[in-house]
């Protein structure tokens, strides 16, 4: 059979210009010399850009005829557009008008938009499904990497058990940092806010919120549920010291923000934490802005995606797949199956899960400390596997203590460390973090 290629355009309108927006700009600029028309049987054509400032310098070219306009929801309605890319951000506002717009008047949505799906996305879903469109979100979760199509296409005969990723460069390009360099949070921070990784608001990062979108969306692909953004456990990296790293380290763990989603009977347990793994595990590895998944699927065991998860180019690179697809006139349900399908979100108990535990304890160098350490933890029925003084106390007599845990639920956790903090023995207030098991 021939495949006779289209000859008709598919026109393309891109509101926000930012990193990911001036690269795709770039990208599509070079369609032609790079193959892309063939593999697409069809020319893909920019005729609309939207942005605020129209004479800031973006390194990009765009050309006269090409409509620019500062209203998103204008070209998300204009009738010579095919595909609206809304790479603006944001839950509400702007980019969820313009998406809403854009799926009524009857247009193919690509957004790179993960606190839009977390907040929105069973609605647009439903939306794009009623009026026949895609709605494509490769971009949303850990940038370049194909996660999204993974989930939904590549591993859809399967039912997955567990997904957990490192999902925000931002948090692994700090966590590294202060790893190898020895740095203050706030150093890597500001290092990584530089070289375009962070959110406009790095709160989002740093807090886990943005990996919560995240994960909210991944939980959705792999269990055929309905988005449920309420994460139970959200932690993000503020209270990490350089003592945790040091103390993990000497452990054989190494600290990551870990988005976990798992399924556990009939209830899903998603959560956002800081969380140990064991330095030789191949996730461990992967430091610096680059993101990791790994999914645990009853045909396929293991399965892990390694890649840039931030930054123009990578992520440019999953917003021109999703729109090649269109041009492919490939179309598949944003989730995979259809809205009315998907049951909701039974959370998991916060006792349905037992890890093994890292617990730091600035305390008074006194006689007892150890001990009341221990009557408590033995309260709440936790066995120790192991605790240490870290090092020596410091020159007001505060000494670093190591404490790693047999297997407990949370909620066990939780109490025996407000009954240590209530004894009066220590200078702050407890640091704990889960061991994840491989
Ligand atoms: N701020 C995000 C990150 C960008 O650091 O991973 C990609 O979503």
């Amino acid at each position: 059979m021939h495949n006779h290629p289209h000859t008709t355009p598919l026109r393309i309108a891109i509101a926000g210009l930012g990193n990911v927006g001036a690269s795709l700009v770039n990208l599509l600029a070079s369609a032609q010399s790079r193959g892309l028309n063939a593999r697409s049987s069809r020319p893909i054509e920019l005729v609309a850009v939207c942005a605020r400032n129209k004479n800031k310098d973006r390194g990009i070219t765009l050309s006269s005829s090409m409509l620019w306009c500062d209203d998103a929801v204008k070209i998300a309605n204009a009738p010579n557009v095919d595909v609206f890319v809304e790479l603006i951000g944001g839950s509400e506002g702007v980019a969820r008008t313009a998406v809403e717009a854009a799926l009524n008047a009857g247009k193919h949505v690509v957004t790179a938009n993960k606190a839009l799906l977390a907040a929105h996305g069973n609605a647009l879903a439903a939306l794009a499904e009623q009026k026949g469109v895609s709605l494509n979100f490769e971009a949303s979760v850990a940038g370049g990497i194909p996660i999204v199509k993974t989930l939904r296409e590549s591993l859809c005969g399967n039912s997955p058990t567990r997904v957990m990723g490192i999902l925000n460069g931002t948090c692994n390009y700090i966590l590294t940092r202060m790893e190898a360099q020895s740095e203050p949070f706030d150093v890597c921070l500001k290092a990584a806010q530089e070289l375009g990784y962070a959110e406009a608001d790095p709160t989002f990062d740093i807090d886990g919120f943005d990996t919560a979108h995240k994960l909210s969306i991944l939980t959705s692909l792999a269990f055929g549920t309905q988005i449920h953004s309420e994460i139970q456990t959200l932690e993000g990296i503020r209270s990490i010291t350089y003592e945790d790293i040091a103390a993990t380290r000497d452990l054989g763990y190494r600290i990551k923000l870990l988005g976990i989603a798992q399924r556990i009977g009939n209830t899903i347990s998603q959560s956002v934490q800081p969380t140990l793994l064991p330095h030789n595990a191949a996730i461990a590895d992967v430091g610096g802005a680059t993101n990791a998944v790994l999914i645990d699927a009853d045909f396929m065991p293991s399965l892990l995606l390694v890649g840039a998860g931030a930054g123009g180019n990578p992520t440019a690179s999953a917003v021109a797949a999703d729109i090649i697809d269109i041009a492919r006139g490939l179309h598949i349900l944003p989730f995979g199956q259809s809205v009315a399908h998907m049951p909701v979100v039974l959370p998991a108990q916060a006792d349905a899960i037992s890890h093994r535990y890292y617990v730091r304890f600035a305390v008074q160098d006194k006689p007892g400390a150890f001990a009341t350490i221990a009557t408590h933890m033995a309260q709440q029925n936790i066995s120790l596997e192991s605790i240490v003084q870290h090092g020596q106390s410091s020159s007001s007599g505060i000494a670093q203590v190591i404490l790693v845990t047999h297997k407990t639920t949370a909620p066990a956790l939780h109490k025996a460390l407000d009954a240590i903090s209530n004894a009066h023995i220590l200078a702050t207030k407890p640091q704990s973090m889960c061991i994840e098991s491989l």
